[in-house]
């Protein structure tokens, strides 16, 4: 499967102004487990499914308590969550128990409700900027490449074959050329980005690094950290690079 294409999603998301209480405490008021995809009720937390999921599987570990960041949770209530989560996760394939384990940046954005003070975000930022590898030549691939790269939603899952090219799922958050008409919308709108921002050496690095390691410019941001924990290639980064720059790409049409 290419890509999770969910449309149904849409009657739930122009709903969710309407409902009464949140989606998780409503799960848990259900008398049948199933009724509210429910899987594991433990001390201090439960586990469901994702009705709406933006993966194959999504599984949710959720506290009983009505609290909207891990910030909020107390210590034990944090513990639990974790002991439940290394507990049902088994390592298979390439997705080893690591995947677990946050790193400074991750810790320092869940504990602060993803808005660190600058004096912990701008070191942090400092440290993110220099793992950045810019490739040594041009900076600008195949854009027809990047393209390919841009819609596919592969990579990292634990039945590929570990060092197989993955996708960006860029489509998943962003719009890019206008001729796919299926995106998501959790990042910005990319379209014309190299027509609005310029095609110059100073936009390339910027966009390769972004791809590389957007946690760089935005500690907590969303997207993910692609040459940093190496799910895509050099030469798969100056291609996404090249569909954003390149003037004869789609997305500056
Ligand atoms: C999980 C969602 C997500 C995915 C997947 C994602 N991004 Fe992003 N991206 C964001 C968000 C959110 C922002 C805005 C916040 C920020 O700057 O970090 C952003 C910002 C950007 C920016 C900077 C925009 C600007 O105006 O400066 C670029 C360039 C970009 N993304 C490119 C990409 C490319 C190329 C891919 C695919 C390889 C991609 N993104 C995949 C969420 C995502
Ligand atoms: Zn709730």
């Amino acid at each position: 499967m290419e890509r999770l294409w969910a449309p149904w999603r849409m009657t739930y998301i122009r709903r969710a102004a309407l409902l009464k209480r949140c989606v998780l405490c409503a799960a848990l008021r259900r008398r049948r487990n199933r009724d509210g995809l429910i899987v594991h009720r433990g001390r201090t937390c439960f586990c469901l499914l994702n009705k709406y999921p933006y993966n194959a599987g999504h599984l949710m570990v959720a506290p009983y308590a009505h609290k909207a960041t891990l910030a909020k949770l107390t210590d034990a209530d944090l513990a639990e969550i974790n002991a439940v989560l290394k507990r049902d996760f088994r390592a298979k394939g390439q997705a080893k128990m690591d995947r677990l384990d946050q790193d400074a940046v991750q810790r320092a954005c869940n504990l602060n409700a993803d808005n660190p003070p600058d004096s912990v975000a701008k070191p942090l930022e400092q440290a993110q900027l220099k793992t950045i590898k810019y490739p040594s030549g041009p900076m600008l691939g195949d854009w027809k490449s990047g393209k390919k790269i841009a819609e596919s939603g592969r990579g990292m899952q634990w039945s590929e074959k570990p060092g197989s090219p993955g996708g960006g799922g860029c489509y998943n958050c962003h719009q890019l050329s206008a001729a796919q008409t299926s995106y998501g919308t959790i990042g910005p709108s990319l379209l014309a980005f190299g027509k609005k921002r310029g095609y110059g050496p100073d936009t390339q690095r910027y966009v390769y690094g972004k791809i590389y390691n957007a946690k760089a410019y935005n500690l907590c941001s969303e997207m993910p950290r692609f040459g940093h924990t190496g799910s895509l290639t050099e030469q798969q980064m100056k291609d996404l690079t090249a569909y954003l720059l390149d003037p004869t790409s789609p997305v500056n049409k």
